[in-house]
């Protein structure tokens, strides 16, 4: 039997704070493992590709830029969906590539989501696929589906708050009928219906006891899930915050990324909502064209501490 794994990161930055210059031991593994990319195909081909098909959510968690987002509504349009899934056949395939179509969306509202996950698997044997997902969509059908997928390296449901109240304060969608799928999604996880190589429910840290307060809700509730605090940041200021964690000095697995817009900008990473500080364009440029654009490959020669990277410098995440 899996056993649940109880992890505050957040927990570990307000402590850090109290020594400015140490790591904690997840952040110098991350550190040590994004520079140790730097001398792999990596280098040339992007190890994550974030596609957002569609600019939708039916949430609006207030941490989140997307209930004031201009682009709201924004599609991609099916020939750019195309254009994205024959440019794969140029990269290896023996270097794996997690495609995750999660960005600033609930990924499953766009219907055209599951046939290119699918299609993904059928045509290229480096696709591996990573999802974030606040859950509510999770119907039957939705997990029979995810069921069918046989490369998923990554599912994170982003459920965030253990109490119904503040659930439903913070996310604005129903409690029990996320509780009630995510009871579904456990039971095919621990069948193994559903194949991952382990399930996270996450919670968006506030350094308060209810972090740790939902760790053990959620090992309770859900034994085969891994429970997270995953930090909290403020989207390049786009999100007004009252609490933010301090972002460690190491350099960016981002850099080894490439995020597509519903509108074919490339943004410059997973916390760049509105693409202003990205460079490129998959509608006139390939995707490997991108990833090794003059700046782009920069960022992951230097591998500089993100202090020193005008993005970079108020985001904690480690992804
Ligand atoms: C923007 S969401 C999109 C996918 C999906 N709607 C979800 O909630 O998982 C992707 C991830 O970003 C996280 N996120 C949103 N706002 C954040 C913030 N201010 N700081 C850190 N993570 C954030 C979400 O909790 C989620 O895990
Ligand atoms: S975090 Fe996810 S679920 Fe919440 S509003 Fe943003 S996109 Fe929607």
């Amino acid at each position: 039997m899996r056993l649940p794994v109880i992890t505050n990161p957040v927990a570990a930055s307000v402590e850090q704070g109290l020594h400015t210059h140490s790591l904690t031991p997840e952040q110098a593994a991350y550190d040590k493992a994004v520079h140790a990319l730097a001398d792999s195909p990596y280098m040339d081909v992007p190890k994550g590709i974030g596609i957002e098909t569609l600019v939708r959510c039916n949430a609006a968690c207030d941490f989140c830029p997307y209930p004031h987002l201009d682009r709201k509504g924004d599609r991609m349009c099916d020939a750019l969906i195309e254009k994205f899934l024959d440019e794969l056949a140029d990269f290896p395939d023996d270097v794996p590539v997690s495609i995750n179509p999660s960005r600033v969306n609930e990924p499953f509202l766009d219907k055209r989501v599951m046939p290119l996950l699918k299609e993904l698997e059928r045509r290229y044997a480096a696709t591996r696929v990573a999802i974030f997902s606040n859950g509510s969509t999770f119907t039957p059908k939705l997990i029979d589906d995810l069921g069918t997928l046989e490369r998923i390296v990554l599912l994170n449901i982003s459920f965030n708050d253990h109490r119904e109240s503040e659930y439903e304060r913070v996310m604005q969608i129903p409690f029990t009928r996320t509780v009630r799928n995510l009871d579904r999604l456990h039971e095919a996880f621990s069948s193994g219906a559903v194949a991952a190589p382990g399930i996270a429910v996450s919670r968006i840290g506030d350094g308060s006891d209810a972090d740790d307060a939902f760790l053990r809700w959620c090992n309770d509730r859900w034994p085969q899930f891994q429970a997270r605090i995953s930090p909290r940041v403020d989207w390049m200021g786009n999100v007004s915050l009252a609490y933010q964690s301090r972002p460690p000095a190491v350099t960016c697995g981002q850099f080894f990324k490439l995020q597509i817009l519903a509108s074919g900008k490339a943004a410059f990473c997973g916390v760049d909502s509105t693409g202003e500080a990205g460079f490129g364009d998959l509608n006139d440029m390939h995707l490997l064209e991108i990833y090794n654009h003059e700046e782009r490959r920069k960022l992951r020669k230097d591998l500089l501490s993100r202090e020193h990277v005008p993005a970079c410098g108020s985001c904690a995440l480690l992804a």
